[in-house]
């Protein structure tokens, strides 16, 4: 007689396992890129709502980098989710600055600004990680 069912377990959770391994890319540069950490409601909601102080950072923030980067949907980590953003600097701000200029995953190349330099690319990322920290302190 065969016992039956107890081969069942295997398959299923070396898939998932495979998954979750499979879906976080590592990059040469020591870069991180894919799966964003989900934020949570109170993070997504602000993201929507944050601009950086300064004007002229504001007006390019406006017209690029807030199409995505404000909107859960995009796949593009949240202005204001610190989490994320600690996880992708951690190979340090050159490497997102440079990843920003030649575009990363589903980001376009100078993430849809053209004419901006890297000073600009570092402050709207040094903005976008640790803008509005009440929502992602409360994470
Ligand atoms: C068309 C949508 C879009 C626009 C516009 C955009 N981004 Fe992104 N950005 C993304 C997406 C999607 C990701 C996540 C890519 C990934 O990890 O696969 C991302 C990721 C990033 C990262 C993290 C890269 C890394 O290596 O982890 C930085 C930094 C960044 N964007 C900066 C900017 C800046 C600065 C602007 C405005 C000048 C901008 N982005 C405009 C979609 C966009």
């Amino acid at each position: 007689m065969r016992t039956s069912g107890i081969d069942r377990v295997g398959p299923g959770g070396a898939l998932l396992l495979l998954f979750l391994v499979g879906a976080c890319s590592q990059l040469d540069d020591g870069g991180v890129t894919s799966v964003t950490l989900p934020p949570s409601y109170a993070v997504s909601a602000q993201a929507e709502t944050l601009v950086p102080a300064d004007a002229f950072l504001a007006g390019i923030y406006d017209r690029s980098c807030r199409s995505c980067h404000a909107y859960v949907d995009s796949g593009a980590p949240l202005a204001g989710h610190a989490a994320e953003w600690q996880r992708r600097l951690a190979p340090g701000l050159n490497v997102l600055v440079e990843h920003t200029r030649t575009g990363v995953g589903s980001m376009p190349a100078m993430g849809m600004c053209l004419d901006c330099e890297d000073a600009a690319f570092e402050e709207l990322i040094l903005f976008m990680a640790t803008a509005g920290g009440d929502a992602a302190e409360a994470e």
